[in-house]
């Protein structure tokens, strides 16, 4: 063993277990057992080690073999070398910590609920495979190759295009191509307008909303004015000094009405004396069951809205694409936000979306889970007339969920038997806004789309059996 030249503290040689394996010769396979040495805490920062000459002699290779290694390293950061005192690793090379703690045995819960309605997903068994794949093959093949390069922030065209017709043709929406901004989903826009300075509150929201929004607004520095909710939707003539106002006017969500028609003309109204802004959160506009959906509100006047979706309901949550439509004013900033080239929503997945819509396989899909979701929402009414008469669905015929109202007091026990049943759905008091005076109303919220079909029947008696007696 080679040790002349270092103190016993300092002692590494031979029990320093390199091992010179792996591709790449005897200076990479080197580096490689030096690196590894440093980052899993064999080498503490701070300590010095053997000079060229020693190391070399020790594992049987050229001087410059470590001296080419010494040199990458310290390159890299692992290493320091300075005149006198030699190499030694370096004070910022952290080793790997182990995690703190491994559970030994998942949790009885983590295999999660038995029986899952909670609201917010499709039926992850429906999403359609073949068609979406088709249109992936397709739109590859048809690419040219400059997709392969970084992406204009604005979304690929094509998409643009394909959604332009679509949302006018199923939403009322009036737009170009030029005024839509592609992102990765709703959350991602608020992330981009609030977050990136687009706009800035006092914000008015609804009483009943996602927290998840909410604390992406809180995070932004946005303060949120809770609006509350009547059989009318949220009460618009209460808006004061906001700057704008965040709604979900096709079925709110999560209490299911739909905002009247003279509070959208009120809306818009209030937006164009205060030179305020509407942001339309239009998440299941197309899932109606009673009627034809009714149009956004951007058509009523494009240049004060911003009308906001994504496939999330439409299709899955984990294709993770959404966009912007947006008064002319905004677009150039929303695109500062979004930097130079996309770096968020994957151009090959928005070609397939654009080609996904532009085909009509998407309106297809649509329709297909329209019916699927209107057969669940009456088989869950069915079952609540059958088993539990006291208890009513309320809200619209639409969507992914509905909301149904419990006798006074009874929300957080049946939230409870739930738990303890492995049924999973929210209680109502989840959503509600920490600052609303708006008085509370029980309630539990029934996400009826996220079961497969084969789980659904069993999922909705176990529900019945959750519920409070009359
Ligand atoms: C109220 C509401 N808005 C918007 C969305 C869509 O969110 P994202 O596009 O970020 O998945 C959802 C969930 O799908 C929602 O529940």
């Amino acid at each position: 063993m080679v040790d002349s030249w270092v103190n016993s503290a300092e002692r590494i040689g031979s029990d320093l277990h390199l091992e010179l394996t792996g591709p790449g010769g005897r200076r990479a396979a080197l580096t490689r057992a030096l690196r590894e040495a440093v980052r899993s805490g064999r080498l503490a920062p701070g300590t010095r080690l053997p000079p060229y000459r020693s190391l070399a002699a020790d594992l049987g290779v050229a001087r410059n073999t470590v001296a080419d290694a010494y040199a990458e390293l310290v390159a890299e950061g692992w290493l320091t070398a300075r005149q006198g005192s030699g190499t030694r690793v370096g004070e910022r090379a952290e080793p790997l910590r182990p995690a703190a703690r491994v559970p030994k045995k998942a949790p009885p819960r983590a295999r999660g609920p038995r029986h899952n309605l909670a609201q917010g997903t499709p039926d992850a068994s429906a999403f359609p495979r073949t068609a979406w794949l088709a249109a992936y093959r397709r739109a590859l093949q048809q690419a040219p190759s400059e997709v392969f390069g970084p992406g204009d922030p604005a979304g690929r065209v094509e998409l643009r295009e394909a959604l332009t017709e679509y949302l006018a043709r199923a939403r009322g929406v009036r737009t170009e191509p030029g005024r839509i901004v592609i992102c990765s989903g709703f959350a991602h826009a608020l992330r981009l307008l609030f977050g990136g300075g687009v706009l800035r509150g006092p914000l008015g929201v609804e009483a009943y909303g996602l927290g998840f929004h909410r604390e992406i607004l809180a995070t932004a520095g946005v303060r949120t004015v809770p609006l509350p909710l009547d059989g009318h939707g949220a009460e618009v003539d209460r808006l004061g000094r906001e700057r704008a106002v965040l709604l979900t006017p096709a079925h709110q969500f999560p209490t299911g009405g739909p905002l009247h028609a003279a509070r959208r003309a009120a809306v818009i109204d209030w937006a164009r004396a205060r030179g305020g802004l509407v942001l339309e959160d239009d998440y299941d506009g197309e899932f109606r069951y009673d009627r034809k959906p009714v149009g956004a509100v951007q058509g009523l006047d494009p240049e004060h809205v911003i009308h906001m979706g994504s496939v999330s309901k439409s299709l899955s949550p984990a294709v993770r694409l959404g966009w912007m439509v947006l008064p002319e004013r905004y677009v150039d900033a929303v695109l500062a936000v979004k930097g130079e080239r996309e770096a968020w929503a994957s151009v090959l997945d928005q070609l397939a979306l654009a080609d996904f819509v532009a085909s009509g396989a998407y309106d297809r899909h649509v329709r297909r889970m329209r019916q699927r979701y209107r057969g669940r929402r009456d088989r869950l009414v069915a079952a609540l007339a059958e088993h539990a008469p006291h208890i009513e669905a309320t809200g619209i015929a639409a969507g992914l969920h509905a909301v149904l109202r419990l006798p006074p007091g009874t929300e957080a026990s049946t939230v409870k038997a739930a738990v303890w049943r492995g049924v999973a759905l929210d209680g109502l008091a989840a959503f509600r806004h920490p600052e609303t005076d708006m008085a509370a109303a029980d309630g539990i919220v029934v996400g009826y789309a996220t079961p497969s079909e084969h789980a659904y029947g069993p999922a909705l008696q176990a529900l019945c059996g959750v519920l409070p007696p009359p």
